[in-house]
């Protein structure tokens, strides 16, 4: 039987041996900062799928094949059940114009069933979408029909179209490749991207349909292919789960027997995650991809305690790093264990807390579970499990729905104390310690959204937002722009921003609902999720003049002369395609 290692290896040599260059996989903390981490191995391609970078130069060849770290944060809650992680293993093999459906199809259905030996339950292609105008994909259904493949199933765009990933990139419609696992049930193994087009935009909009944003055809299509490691490992070895191929045994055999299987899960898909972002440079916080390290390690340590230490979270992590080192020379068991003896000592503390607050709720609800969350960083599964009966009513939709309106709040800018620190606003965006501070940043904060509208107007409507940060001293405003800005622009953007500041225009907030506020035009900063409701900030008499329309939760100036002269202080280059720019206000 072939070990999961050995797949690796096999499928790399199978894609060399057709003329691609194997690339190592890049980090879990992707250089493109419109993704909090790597979900897939196409990310570390998407310039060469543009255009923008030369495979040829780079590689010496148009075609690549890879193993890439993935982490998807949109499954961590599904984690437990049989198929989900948040870490995994993705097999794939690139071509930037180099091939097409043809060899990709045709390379894909060698490996599966020569390679592997595997039979093909069914495959997917694209049924076409009239709402965003891309049409049913004949090609790949022929081609899978002269390989002898009678179940093709056409599916819509939720399902069979890829991307794009972030505020845009490229996009396409895919095939998908199934095969039965042990109980016969069907199990999607490969996912073939074709990438004929290019999307100036979110999935989201673009899956909304009554986006003005069109489909560009991208100048050379491009194959994008990923297969999970550990899906095809559970196919190839004839098991029911990814829990039972030999990339997890030897982490459930360090489990007490009798701990219950969705526990065991979480544990050891959590411990992978934890040794491989810690391994990348990821540092627990409250923040983006830190906050997602502190998640996975909270959720391991609380279980730990829970179950009287049955278990070592140190023995987890040192196996992930000896089963993988081998193969991610990153993979650091002194870093990891550091970092995570660290976390616990931080959080035993509160977690002892917490529970003794639990144990005097007569029963737990949603806001009293979101309560405990906040106050002691108890996990949700944790109250459950902790709270026994006192939690029978408490459902995960209800629980989720109260973080939800926290995150809401907090991103609405609204006051809150910081306890010791004397921080009387911290949006993330907008950080000020009195209230003379306050006055300041909100100054700053609608320069801020003059300056995206004056850089827009002077570069074109391809600045996008990509980051901001605004203290009583400047604002930082990040954005997405291929080079340096000319003095006259810098200038030019300079005296748009004071000229309407000199007009003295009003400032308005107009609540609504998400969908109507798209339709004015208004900006977005497509970082997080939006609620159903949102504020829109504008610049102007009304809507449809406004200089600047902006998703925002505010605080902003009520007239634009309050702001003060403003001057451009500084303008550098960040990353690939990323400019940097500061300006100050005359205090
Ligand atoms: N990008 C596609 C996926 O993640 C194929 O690699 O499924």
């Amino acid at each position: 039987m072939m070990k999961g290692s050995e797949i690796r290896e096999t499928f790399l040599r199978f894609f060399e041996s057709r003329g691609h260059k194997v690339i190592p996989s890049s980090s879990l903390v992707p250089e493109d900062p419109s993704v909090l981490l790597t979900t897939a191995g196409m990310q570390q391609f998407k310039k060469y799928y543009t255009g923008e970078l030369d495979s040829i130069k780079d590689f010496g060849t148009k075609n690549t094949t890879s193993v890439q770290k993935s982490f998807r944060t949109s499954d961590i809650d599904e984690v437990g059940d049989e198929s989900h992680l948040t870490f995994f293993e993705m097999l794939g093999n690139f071509s930037f114009g180099g091939y097409f459906k043809k060899e990709a199809i045709e390379y894909a259905y060698q490996f599966i069933t020569q390679e592997l030996g595997l039979k093909i339950s069914y495959v997917t292609i694209f049924g076409g979408s009239d709402n965003a105008g891309v049409p049913k994909d004949e090609e790949s259904k022929h081609i899978w029909r002269s390989l002898g493949i009678k179940d093709i199933r056409e599916e819509g765009m939720e399902s069979v179209f890829w991307g794009p990933t972030g505020t845009s990139g490229p996009c396409g419609p895919t095939t998908e490749i199934y095969c039965k696992n042990r109980d016969g049930k069907d199990i999607e193994v490969w996912n073939i991207v074709f990438n004929e087009f290019f999307y100036k935009g979110s999935r989201e909009e673009l899956l909304s349909g009554n986006s003005d944003k069109r489909l560009e055809n991208l100048e050379v299509p491009g194959v994008d292919t990923g297969m999970g490691l550990e899906r095809l490992t559970m196919a190839t070895q004839g098991v029911s789960t990814i829990f039972e191929t030999d990339l997890f045994r030897s982490l459930m055999d360090l489990l007490p027997r009798n701990m219950d299987m969705r526990t065991k899960r979480i544990i050891t898909d959590h411990a992978r995650g934890i040794a491989f972002l810690l391994s990348d440079g990821v540092r627990p916080s409250n923040k983006e991809a830190g906050y997602v390290a502190r998640k996975l390690m909270r959720r391991v340590i609380a279980y730990n305690v829970l179950c009287e230490d049955a278990f070592d979270p140190l023995e987890l992590l040192k196996k992930v790093c000896d089963l993988y080192a081998s193969f991610y020379h990153e993979l650091s068991y002194e870093a990891v264990s550091r970092e995570m003896k660290t976390e616990s000592e931080r959080f035993k503390n509160t977690l002892d807390q917490g529970f003794k607050e639990l144990g005097k709720f007569k029963i737990v609800n949603a806001q009293s579970a979101f309560k405990l969350y906040e106050s002691f960083g108890l996990p949700y599964e944790i109250i459950k499990e902790v709270g026994g009966e006192k939690t029978t009513d408490l459902k995960r939709k209800a629980f989720d729905e109260e973080f939800r309106k926290h995150q809401e709040i907090s991103r609405a800018g609204t006051e809150k104390k910081f306890g010791g620190h004397g921080l009387i606003l911290d949006t993330g965006e907008l950080k000020a310690g009195s209230e003379e501070e306050k006055k300041k940043v909100t100054r700053l904060h609608t320069a801020t959204h003059l300056l995206q509208a004056g850089l827009r107007e002077v570069l074109g409507s391809e600045v996008e937002q990509r980051g901001s940060d605004i203290t009583p001293e400047r604002t930082r405003f990040d954005f997405s722009f291929g080079r340096k800005l000319t003095p006259e622009e810098k200038q030019k953007v300079q005296d748009f921003i004071n000229d309407i500041i000199k007009k003295d225009l009003p400032v308005h907030c107009k609540e609504m609902s998400k969908e109507d506020a798209r339709k004015t035009g208004a900006l977005f900063f497509f970082k997080e999720k939006y609620p159903e409701k949102v504020n829109v900030y504008y610049i102007g008499k009304d809507l449809d003049t406004a200089v600047s329309k902006e998703f925002c939760g505010g605080p902003h100036v009520t007239r634009t002369g309050e702001i003060g002269h403003v001057t451009i202080s500084k303008e550098e280059a960040v990353g690939a395609g990323i400019r940097r720019i500061r300006a100050k206000i005359d205090l």
